[in-house]
């Protein structure tokens, strides 16, 4: 991501463009996962803004989003949010739900002057807002409406300004530029009709089995066919995509579980640093959690909420209690006829030395990274090597090490783009950049943002144990606390 988002905040002639393009298509789909349509449908038009091709005069890109509820509607805009700004927060967030009443635009774009009390309304929609969405690293505002078809007409009729000409006029006859904004409208509509074609034993439709790729047919011509009863034409055409969301099929719910189990082992190596345990999910487990927190009427909307519950809630009681010892096993699984979670802990005891950290080196001048290797194996630390991109990888997804030393300019790769991938996926593990120079500016303020240390070429050999042990000690004194 480093390279898109250099690349977004420099509008300018000057910048570089990248070696290698960020495949955001495959990052998206890590995160928000079987969409693939949504994806490929928005992506295109990142990079249309990234390579300065996007019209003028217009919002980047203007999407509607349809289909059932937990489905990652949602969450797909908090994971461009995510990948552009570091962020799943830094996007500005309209509920149109509040904006129901004809009245109610004052309190988007604030009341004309001689109304009363127009001084005191703060409109939602100003460009203060649109740029405190944005990143350092990237210029490119998020603005969702969620649940469109709530918002009263006048709200549509303002917006419909912002759609053709990327222009929204204020109360107080300033405009707010929308030029360098993705904007984003979500859906229900149809929701309940959709319903029935997903869960036929809800409402009336007779069960007979249908295969996912005509469920998909069908949602698509419910969605549109209710956009366009609900909404003018005029609208409808300014919207460059609408995708309709699928409901998640058995593999994505698997994958979404997964994660989100993951993101808890992740929190409890975090939290408890040297006194964490190891959790164990049987298949029956898996089952109940899945059971409890993913339906048809809802997506995988409650699965957090059930992990929280039934899992992370009863754990922080186990810990605080003394019932799981440092180093413990600690095995879930389904009990009471599958009524309950069980949460067993063995094994543990004394604060157990941790095994040897590992720490990955990634460079394609052979000579240094051997040199290194030897260095820092005699120090103690297991070392993982890795001359090319595809090499390092292998080695990251095999075990996430604690530490990586990784080379900027690799023959086939970028070495910056790697490392905030890397940091993506264990956020974690220590990433330390080595250069013989050849950073930009903006590289270099990814860098400290991202708290990637630079080690430039020439070094010696002590800065690179020194500074290794240093970032390492302090990742876990800070994950203990
Ligand atoms: N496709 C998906 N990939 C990953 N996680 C998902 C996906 N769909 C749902 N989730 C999980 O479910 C939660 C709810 O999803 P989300 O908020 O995106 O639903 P939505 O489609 O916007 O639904 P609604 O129409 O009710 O607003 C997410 O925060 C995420 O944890
Ligand atoms: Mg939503």
């Amino acid at each position: 991501m480093g390279r898109l988002m250099e690349n977004s905040t420099l509008q300018t002639k000057t910048h570089l463009q990248p070696a290698q393009p960020v495949d955001l298509v495959s990052l998206l789909s890590q995160k928000v996962v079987g969409q693939s349509a949504a994806t490929k449908a928005i992506v295109p038009y990142v990079y249309m803004y990234q390579s300065g091709l996007a019209p003028a005069g217009r919002p980047a890109g203007i999407f509607l989003l349809l289909g059932p509820t937990g489905t990652g509607k949602t969450k797909t805009v908090e994971a461009i949010a995510e990948l552009l700004h570091g962020n799943e927060k830094k996007m500005l967030k309209i509920d149109c739900g509040e904006f129901q009443m004809e009245h109610e635009t004052a309190k988007l774009v604030g009341a004309p002057p001689g109304y009363l009390g127009h001084r005191e309304t703060t409109p939602l929609l100003t460009q203060e807002q649109l740029t405190g969405v944005t990143s350092p690293e990237c210029d490119l505002a998020l603005v969702l409406f969620d649940e469109i078809e709530k918002a009263a007409h006048s709200i549509i009729k303002l917006l419909l300004g912002i759609l053709d000409k990327g222009i929204l006029r204020l109360g107080d006859n300033t405009c707010v530029d929308f030029e360098k904004s993705l904007i984003f409208f979500t859906s229900n509509l149809g929701a309940r009709e959709m319903m029935k074609e997903i869960n036929p034993n809800i409402g009336f439709q007779s069960s007979t089995a249908k295969s996912a790729a005509s469920i998909t047919a069908r949602l698509e011509s419910i969605a549109l066919g209710s956009v366009r009863k609900r909404f003018s034409p005029e609208f409808v055409n300014r919207i460059d995509a609408v995708v309709t969301y699928n409901p998640l099929d058995a593999g994505a719910i698997e994958l979404i579980l997964d994660h989100d189990i993951r993101v808890l082992q992740e929190h409890v190596n975090l939290r408890l640093g040297d006194r964490y345990f190891s959790l164990d999910i049987t298949t029956d487990g898996r089952e109940f959690l899945l059971r409890k927190g993913v339906s048809a009427e809802y997506g995988a909307r409650e699965l957090k909420r059930t992990i929280h519950r039934q899992l992370t809630q009863p754990l922080a009681t186990m810990v605080a209690r003394g019932d799981i010892l440092p180093g413990a096993q600690v095995t879930v699984s389904a009990a009471n006829g599958a009524e309950n979670l069980s949460i067993t802990a063995s094994g543990g005891g004394a604060i157990r030395a941790r095994t040897p950290p590992a720490i990955l080196i990634v460079d394609d001048n052979h000579d240094l990274l051997f040199f290194l290797a030897a260095e820092l194996r005699e120090e103690g630390w297991e070392v993982l090597i890795a001359e090319n991109g595809p090499q390092a990888r292998l080695a990251f997804y095999q075990r996430p090490p604690g530490v990586v030393l990784l080379d900027y300019m690799l023959d086939d790769d970028d070495g910056l783009k790697m490392a905030i991938e890397f940091q993506e996926q264990a956020p974690l593990t220590q990433i330390i950049m080595m250069t013989g120079g050849g950073f930009s500016d903006e590289e270099q303020l990814i860098c400290v943002q991202r708290n990637f240390p630079i080690l430039y070429k020439p070094f010696l050999a002590q800065d690179v144990l020194n500074l290794v042990k240093v970032r390492y000690r302090s990742a876990y004194t800070a994950a203990a606390v």
